[in-house]
């Protein structure tokens, strides 16, 4: 960006516009020239000698707006009208906003008087948002109440990046500070040694008179004032504010010449104060400083916790559980279920009010009054629902879902509207739907305050002004105390109460099993695992406990759905089983799982989990649809509706099965392979031949061979002499316990000897092979002199394009999902050719490839590139016998080193391109795609 050197100075500026008596047309460029000069700016000339995107007096429609030109303007920055001093900013303003779409709809509008500026955001699909304030202002480094920022930044911003003022950045950095000033307060608090709970109660006071005296529900920002003129008086300010309180607490009072409303509720039911010293009156100055209106509920509990504890005031600016990440859990729990009964509502409604158009008198009145019957029927069905969040913290799931149970009233509201019904209805959403349970103090009393400035917030974005007073009634329902542990008479521990609700919601504590007897201490642990026990099992974390509370609770109708947030572990180890009792008495409906997010500055992993009893329909996994969720939140994509692909027919096979003693060590092979003299003057080299089963690839070649006649009758097998003697030594007595008749009777033979497997590698090179059960799915190539054993698959192709797509994330996430586990993920599953391989759509037919196609080519490239750099790590050239017995691909691919990761990077991002997907496809998707493609290529073979 270019930029400008500074030519005069922000103290020149507002001394000479201060003192200026121009009028409108003799200030405005040479106003807004020196602005320019402040900021170090290009004035509109030298920054486009054109006019095109940057100018004075841009014109407009003459046919509209009264003067026919914005007095500056910059394409996709600002439009900027001026006024004579002191005259009507918001004519102006309604000028601007007049001529705004052939201005090509700027995000910011400017008017000023050349000593107040306001800026009025214009972003489309945004809350509007003004920034209000004088050439006086423009010299504090510091937000006022009517600017949520800095007022010199906001000018830079207008300027340079309009977007730093969208309402909702503003709104976050107006948050951080406030939080910031009262966490200074608590401190000080706390260092006096004023009992935590006092305190508490009081700084939620002060912070809600800030907020009311923000928005107007305290008159004449007499709580600001009161700050002000008590700057260096502590004990009459606290005197005052005792006299406030009570003025608050009961009807019909005043507070000096102020009508005071009736707050009354837990917050203000007496008048205790406590005192403050006058550095504290200095943090309340600063906090009264800024614009209160805009603090965002979602997140200021948050960080007011933070600001509380030393070690992460640091975080403030920090990450916190953003609107966004709770609404995702909101959504589909509480609000789905009830979009989806309004739209029946609403449907209904709209069919009575179409047959009430083409009627008159009393079909007309009776048609009226059902209409009225079904929405107020409606409006009371979402005035009683009950939300509970059993660690709510400060409140953050509750305010948000009250929002959004508001928004879905406002839309019964509206449609009351539109309809001629009355729009006072007879039951509106209240913060008295709302349930908590919280064991910390501070967050206790914040989730009453939070949800309620939310509330008020919301009715003043609504047009729809302060509610009937007492404007906070007290909210019992938010209560102090542990979720999952409780004492009953003689301190016997049981499990505590959660009230009956409709949706459960929230982010119960992350705390692992290893950590919880230092966090908890012994006696709690052993307590809760005695209540708890039969279901939670011993070493689950101690999230599990409020899934486990929550399950008991739908099964017992006392509760309909649930949505938790879990760190990610929730999905494996002994917390899966309380996953499995969820699966048990009903179903997952919705997850996400495994989602980043920041903890304390950490990066962790979280699962997002919500249940009911089994009635939802929709099965939805990190935003797919599946057939079902499973305990360990693995996908759901039905792969049980894969397809047989006749394509795929003829390329896997498992490997012989000897069932006998048949191989030999490499000793017996080589004496075996020097004898001569066979009668049919053939080497025993025919015969005799090495071994692979699945511990040489997991582990190391343990060099064995095998004797292996194939499907040779017995009298041309003992043609091969001193192979066939050995067997009829070592094998024969064993194959005559057996059962099998056949096997009996053909002792010198294989049980099963994988007549198709030899047919499909016969005349080629190498083959493929990957253990049938393995940890990890790795493949290798085989030279096809050898015998595989059944342990094996094998596929019949010596390519290695086809080697790359088989050891790529797309078929290694195919087939772990469609074999079979061994026990569980962790030490191994089974590759099932029937499904693992037959129904697996590769990114061609197999052999309707062509392997001079550059994606064909760049997949070899990468698979013979891991092949090469795989072998050289396996076997170093001076390396010890010690050493290469460690040397196994299970230990590789236990380790896992970067070049490793980088070659299976490169080889799957070929074969992604050759299927022509995106590599940051989530598993879900992957293999949702798959299962497309399965079914057109079946449909295709058909
Ligand atoms: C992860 S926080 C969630 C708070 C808030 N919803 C958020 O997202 O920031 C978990 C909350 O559970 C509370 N908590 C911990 N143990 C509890 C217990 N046994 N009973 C009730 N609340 C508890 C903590 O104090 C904390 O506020």
């Amino acid at each position: 960006m270019e930029s400008f050197t500074i030519r005069l100075s922000l103290p020149e500026f507002v001394a000479r516009w201060k003192a200026s008596t121009l009028t409108e047309r003799a200030a405005a460029q040479s106003h807004f020239i020196d602005l320019c000069e402040v900021l170090g700016q290009p004035h509109p000339a030298a920054a486009d000698q054109t006019g095109d995107s940057f100018t004075f007096e841009k014109h407009v429609s003459k046919l509209r707006g009264s003067k026919g030109f914005a007095d500056v303007w910059k394409r996709g920055y600002f439009a900027w009208e001026y006024k004579g001093k002191h005259r009507d900013l918001h004519a102006a303003y309604l000028q601007l906003a007049d001529y705004r779409e052939d201005l090509e709809n700027p995000p910011l509008l400017v008017v000023c008087d050349q000593d107040r500026f306001e800026i009025h955001t214009n972003f489309t699909g945004t809350a509007k948002q003004v920034y209000s304030f004088t050439l006086s202002d423009l010299q504090s480094p510091l937000p006022t109440p009517n600017c949520a920022l800095p007022p010199l930044e906001v000018l830079r911003s207008v300027f340079t990046a309009p977007e730093q003022l969208k309402p909702d950045r503003a709104a976050l950095r107006v948050t951080e500070q406030v939080a910031s000033e009262f966490g200074a307060l608590a401190l000080s608090l706390r260092a006096r040694g004023e009992d935590p709970e006092q305190a508490a109660h009081f700084l939620m006071r002060l912070l809600f008179c800030l907020f009311a005296d923000s928005i107007g529900i305290l008159p004449e920002h007499v709580f600001r004032k009161m700050i002000e003129l008590n700057a260096g008086k502590p004990t009459s300010f606290s005197r005052q504010l005792k006299q406030l309180f009570t003025a608050m607490s009961t009807a019909g009072n005043n507070f000096g010449p102020f009508e005071i409303a009736h707050f009354n509720g837990g917050l203000f039911g007496d008048d205790e104060a406590l005192e403050l010293t006058a550095l504290d009156m200095g943090t309340l100055r600063k906090a009264a400083a800024l614009d209160w209106s805009n603090v965002e509920p979602s997140v200021f509990g948050t960080l007011f916790e933070r600001s509380l504890n030393p070690d992460k005031r640091s975080q403030l600016g920090a990450h916190y559980t953003s609107a966004e990440d709770i609404l995702l859990i909101v959504e589909p729990v509480v609000m789905a279920p009830l979009e989806a009964r309004w739209a029946v509502v609403k449907a209904e409604a709209t069919a009575i009010a179409t047959s009430a158009v083409s009627s008159k008198g009393a079909t007309y009145n009776k048609l009226r009054d059902q209409m009225q019957a079904k929405l107020y029927g409606w409006v009371e069905e979402l005035a009683r629902i009950r939300i509970l969040d059993p660690a709510c913290g400060s409140g953050n799931f509750l305010y948000l879902a009250l929002k959004r149970m508001l928004d879905l009233w406002h839309e019964a509201r509206l449609f009351a509207a539109e309809h001629g019904l009355p729009t006072v209805l007879p039951e509106m959403v209240h913060p008295s739907q709302l349930y908590g349970l919280e064991l910390n103090t501070y967050a206790h009393e914040l989730a009453s305050v939070v949800v309620w400035i939310g509330y008020l917030q919301w009715l003043q974005e609504h047009g729809m002004g302060v509610p009937t007073e007492p404007i906070l009634r007290k909210l019992n329902n938010i209560q102090h105390r542990d979720a999952i542990l409780a004492h009953g008479s003689e301190g016997r521990p049981m499990e505590a109460a959660w009230p009956v609700s409709d949706f459960i919601i929230g982010n119960p504590p992350f705390l692992g099993d290893k950590r919880m007897r230092a966090e908890l201490g012994d006696k709690y642990v052993t307590e809760l695992r005695t209540v708890y026990q039969g279901r939670v099992p011993g070493g689950a974390d101690l999230v599990t406990y409020w899934f486990e509370k929550a399950r008991a609770l739908v099964e017992a109708g006392q509760a309909k759905r649930v949505g938790l947030l879990a760190t990610q572990g929730i999905r494996g180890g002994t917390n899966r089983v309380v996953l499995e009792r969820i699966k048990n008495t009903g179903k997952i409906f919705w997850a996400q799982s495994d989602r980043e997010w920041v903890l304390d500055g950490a990066m962790v992993h979280v699962s997002m989990i919500a249940f009911d009893k089994g009635g939802e329909t929709e099965t939805v996994l990190d935003g797919l649809s599946v057939a079902e969720i499973s305990a360990a939140l693995t996908g759901g994509i039905d792969l049980t509706k894969a397809l047989r692909l006749r394509e795929n027919d003829g390329l896997a096979f498992i490997g012989d099965m000897k069932k006998g003693s048949f191989d030999v060590s490499e000793d017996v092979a080589t004496s075996m392979l020097h004898a001569v003299g066979n009668p049919n003057r053939l080497s025993n080299s025919n015969v005799v031949k090495p071994f692979l089963n699945a511990r040489d690839i997991t582990m190391r070649s343990r060099r064995k061979w095998i004797i292996d006649f194939g499907e040779m009758d017995e009298a041309e097998a003992a043609l091969f002499e001193a192979p066939f003697e050995y067997l009829r030594v070592h094998e024969k007595h064993h194959r005559d316990a057996v059962c099998n008749p056949l096997e009996r009777a053909r002792w010198w033979q294989h049980g099963r000897v994988a007549r198709e497997m030899r047919a499909a590698i016969h005349g080629l090179r190498r083959f493929i092979a990957t253990p049938r059960h393995s940890k990890h799915r790795m493949f290798t190539w085989v030279n096809s002199e050898v015998v595989p054993d059944s342990a094996l698959v094998v596929f019949a192709r010596e390519d290695e394009y086809f080697f790359g797509v088989l050891h790529s994330q797309i078929h290694e996430l195919w087939s772990r999902r469609t074999g079979t586990q061994v026990r569980d993920a962790e030490s191994g599953f089974r590759y099932t050719p029937i499904v693992c391989f037959d129904q697996f759509p590769f990114p061609w037919a197999p052999g309707k490839e062509l392997q001079d196609d550059p994606l064909v080519q760049a997949i070899s490239h990468s698979a013979r590139e891991l092949v090469t750099k795989r072998d050289a790590w396996l076997n170093p050239p001076d390396a010890t016998p010690e050493e290469l017995g460690k040397r196994t691909l299970t230990n590789l691919y236990n380790k896992y080193p970067s070049w490793l990761v980088d070659a299976h990077r490169s080889l799957d991002e070929a074969v992604f391109t050759a299927y022509g997907w995106p590599s940051t496809l989530t598993e879900s998707h992957i293999l949702d795609r798959l299962l497309a493609l399965n079914h057109e290529r079946a449909a295709r073979d058909a």
